[in-house]
């Protein structure tokens, strides 16, 4: 049938879009580059940004995640101050409002009943709002104020894999055409470093083998698993245990690890995997000596780090990129890990039990 000509000779659509993420990169830049190569976006759209005293991004599950990331390039690069949202959750604790607020959804589908609740919630109240989405002509693309299309190409499977880089993408896109309006400096080419991450993404890619070797030592029996990392590096964990609960049912949660010790570390028995982030050279040591204490109780630590920052204990090093735009590799790794956690356990990738690809009930 159709769905099997679309998938090519991919066993999985997870797979198939997992790999396509160097194809959108470079497709995200072209589509937001002008004539003369700069990074571009709709001067409505840069012009309510700049209106804006404060940024509320709302999303929901993985957009969610994608949204915590591009809360750092907002307040970094654009320094316009952000408050990031579960939609779910925004309408029983509406924040207290700053004047001139700007709403951001984030949305693969543009579809989410939750998120949308929350748009006709603020357009009531008269705010400006901007959808991020993946589909054109989507509920909340529609419904909003502005559009940003991610370009990702269609996803089919459950567990979001190439919208959630592309919408992380983009927000960066956005950061920095933002930033530049404002006459701020920066001190990197977005162009150039997001090039340079798509040629990362294809190592990553390529490296197949290893993550299964991981996922195989690590996951193939365990009844859960924990992600830790700080800063940046956090926010990608929380997106790495969401893939692997989503597709393998292995019970896995992301923390920040400096909040180990005031809790999580009494779950650490013998042989509890513990996967590390290591991307951030200003927490290198602190989530090193994480690693330490909980090694201490038993764990079987698998850390993943970036070039330059790596050490002997590592298990992966992924190749050196931006430090603000290392979300982008960090989370390939933990995608096909999870992917291949959920093939060696016999599970569904493409369609995990109770999950739907968009929801469009509360
Ligand atoms: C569902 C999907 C998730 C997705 C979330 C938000 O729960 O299973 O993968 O992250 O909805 O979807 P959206 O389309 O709004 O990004």
């Amino acid at each position: 049938d159709a769905s099997d000509i679309e998938k090519g000779t991919y066993p999985h659509y997870m797979l198939k879009e997992i790999d396509e993420q160097p194809l959108v990169m470079r497709k995200i830049i072209q589509k937001y580059q002008d004539d003369n190569g700069e990074l571009t976006i709709d001067q409505e759209i840069v012009e309510a940004m700049n209106d804006a005293d404060r940024i509320y991004i709302i999303a929901a599950g993985t957009s969610y995640h994608a949204g915590l990331v591009g809360k750092q390039f907002i307040e970094k690069i654009a320094k316009i101050p952000v408050e990031v949202h579960i939609s779910s959750e925004f309408g029983y604790n509406i924040p207290l409002l700053s004047e001139k607020p700007l709403f951001i959804f984030i949305s693969q589908s543009g579809e989410t009943a939750d998120s949308r609740a929350v748009l006709v919630n603020v357009k009531e109240m008269g705010h400006k709002a901007l959808t991020i989405t993946n589909v054109p002509g989507s509920t909340l693309s529609r419904e909003a104020d502005y559009t940003l299309l991610l370009h990702a190409g269609p996803e089919i499977a459950v567990a979001s894999t190439k919208a959630y880089t592309a919408q992380i993408a983009v927000l960066s896109i956005l950061a920095e055409v933002t930033a530049k309006s404002r006459g701020l400096e920066l001190n990197f080419n977005l162009v150039q470093e997001l090039g340079i991450v798509a040629n990362a993404m294809e190592v990553l890619c390529d490296a197949k083998e290893d993550f299964e070797d991981i996922a195989r030592k690590f996951l193939s029996t365990t009844r859960n698993a924990f992600f830790i990392g700080r800063g940046i590096d956090y926010y990608v964990g929380l997106e790495g245990a969401l893939k692997l609960k989503e597709i393998s049912y292995i019970q896995a949660e992301g923390f920040a690890g400096g909040e180990l010790k005031h809790g999580t570390i009494a779950l650490i028995e013998n042989g509890t995997p513990i996967i590390a982030l290591a991307t951030q050279e200003s927490v290198n040591l602190s989530i090193r000596g994480n690693v330490k204490e909980v090694v201490a109780r038993g764990a079987n630590p698998c850390i993943i780090s970036m070039k330059g920052l790596e050490t002997e204990e590592d298990s992966f090093i992924i190749p050196e990129v931006n430090e603000l735009l290392t979300p982008l590799i960090s989370v390939i790794p933990l995608q096909l890990i999870s992917y291949f956690a959920a093939l060696h356990r016999e599970c569904d990738v493409d369609k995990p039990r109770n999950l739907a690809k968009s929801v469009t009930v509360e």
